[in-house]
């Protein structure tokens, strides 16, 4: 087997045009994670040791995506779209100046496994210096077609637009992912012309080029859906589809009861333990881990990170979420816990054995183990300006429709009455009220209850 250093170019500098949006398309996303992310992680787990992305200019937020997830990633800009020979060759640098294998790959295509990739890299042995994947297309439409001749070698990759009537009705397509034994890449890039229907650098025109200087391709074959490049949002949403799908059956293999999987969607990341039941209509976003016998109820959202926050979602074992539960990041849930109805939960901790039961918003703070957050309990977290902490103690209870003003701190064991507006730290064990004396007037309601008749029968 091969053990050349591995370089792999993505290509991501088109724009997408027919997505319609102002983001780049690699950045749109399927289960929660960019298409350039999905390609990356395939990218490593194939063990390129240097991954080089090429993108458009002033598409920074492209770079910064490929750094996030692969810290050394080497970025290029393609000036103008010119193709994808043009785009391949935009990373010059990488190329030359790397002794090894490489593999060309389009930055839109989902599915791409590192299990394919290695295939790929592990064909280029032997006279084989070029390898590209091949699927099997029911409409092979749009799609460049694979020429192969009785040896299993590739002559060509012919594109739709100069296919012959005869060459359109292969049905062997080409994905997109080439490979390069390294030495003869350079030369073979630098030889594509944009002589073509397109007028556009072809990558696929190295195969016959390759042919002419003496380079045999070969190809390895991948699945269609593993070669899905998204161009539009009807692509977009049917790779989401895919992927939900396929993420559910891999979830429910793993031990986790969903009565009603096609209402939940979860992300790439998510991490589910043994015995976790999940209601219908449930919404899981990235960087959520669920531990064994928890029971996500309906209509559930955890929201897991966002772009501002890199913390995601915790929640223990036998937790009980929901239903209308929202757990945004940051949200720490222990072992044992009650999250009920139209509660909140953002960059707070509630300990083992607490319960926020309904209604309640517990942001920035710590709900020490077996405290009790009573309904309609507001965590005040926000002045206009800055967000302020806010502590409950273990076994502390909070009553109903309390507003808990930050910073402040509530002792273990104390109790807080039922419509207090807190502001200053309650000592442990205390009993702080915050609320007007009840006042009462015997038998008014009776007097005013007849004064009232009197007036409006005098108006009749
Ligand atoms: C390409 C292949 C085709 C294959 C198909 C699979 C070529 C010439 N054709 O066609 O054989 O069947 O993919 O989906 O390679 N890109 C750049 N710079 C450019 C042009 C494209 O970075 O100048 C990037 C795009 O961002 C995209 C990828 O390359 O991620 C593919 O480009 P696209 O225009 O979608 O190629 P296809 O016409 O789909
Ligand atoms: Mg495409």
């Amino acid at each position: 087997m091969s053990e050349r250093p591995l370089l792999i170019v993505v290509l991501a500098a088109g724009k997408g045009t027919r997505m319609k949006s102002a983001l780049p398309k690699v950045l749109h996303q399927v289960g929660g994670r960019s298409l350039l992310g999905h390609v990356l992680a395939a990218a490593t787990a194939a063990g390129g040791s240097r991954v080089a992305v090429v993108v458009g200019p002033g598409m920074d937020n492209v770079g910064a995506e490929a750094r996030a997830q692969v810290p050394d990633v080497e970025t290029f800009v393609q000036v103008s779209q010119l193709g994808t020979g043009d785009a391949a060759l935009a990373a010059r640098a990488a190329i030359e100046s790397h002794d090894g294998d490489a593999l060309v790959v389009l930055g839109d295509s989902p599915f791409l496994t590192s299990e394919t990739l290695i295939r790929t890299r592990h064909s280029l042995q032997g006279d084989a210096g070029i390898a590209v994947v091949g699927f099997e297309a029911a409409d092979p439409t749009g799609y460049g077609r694979l020429l192969v001749d009785g040896n299993g070698s590739v002559t060509a990759v012919r594109e739709e637009r100069e296919a012959s009537a005869e060459e359109r009705k292969v049905r062997l397509c080409n994905s997109g992912v080439i490979g390069f034994r390294g030495e003869r890449m350079l030369e073979i890039l630098s030889a594509i012309t944009d002589q073509n229907a397109k007028g556009e650098y072809y990558l696929t025109d190295a195969i016959e080029i390759g042919r002419a200087k003496g380079v045999r391709s070969v190809y390895v074959t991948g699945s269609a859906e593993e070669t899905l490049g998204i161009n539009d949002r009807a692509q977009l949403a049917a790779a989401e589809r895919i992927f939900q799908d396929r993420a559910r059956a891999k979830l429910m293999a793993e031990g986790v009861t969903m009565i009603a999987p096609e209402t939940v969607f979860v992300s790439h990341d998510t991490r589910i333990g043994q015995d976790v039941v999940i209601e219908p209509f449930v919404v899981i976003g990235p960087g959520v881990t669920i531990g064994d016998n928890v029971q996500i109820r309906a209509f559930t959202h955890l929201t897991g990170t966002d772009a501002k926050s890199k913390k995601g979602v915790a929640i223990g074992a036998r937790a009980e979420i929901g239903p209308y539960a929202r757990l945004r990041p940051g949200a720490s849930i222990g072992e044992d816990v009650h999250v009920g109805n139209f509660v909140e939960v953002k960059n707070a901790s509630l300990e083992n054995g607490a319960k926020a039961n309904h209604l309640a918003y517990i942001g920035d703070g710590r709900v020490g183990e077996k405290a009790n957050i009573g309904a309609g309990t507001i965590f005040c977290n926000y002045d206009g300006f800055n967000k302020h902490h806010t502590d409950v103690g273990a076994g502390a209870f909070v009553g109903s429709n309390t507003s808990l003003v930050a910073p402040v701190k509530i002792g273990d064991g104390a109790y807080v009455g039922s419509g207090s507006v807190i502001t200053r730290d309650v000592a442990p064990d205390a009993l702080a009220v915050e609320r007007s004396k009840q006042e009462e007037k015997p038998g008014w309601a009776a007097k005013y209850r007849q004064l009232m008749a009197r007036r409006k029968k005098s108006r009749n």
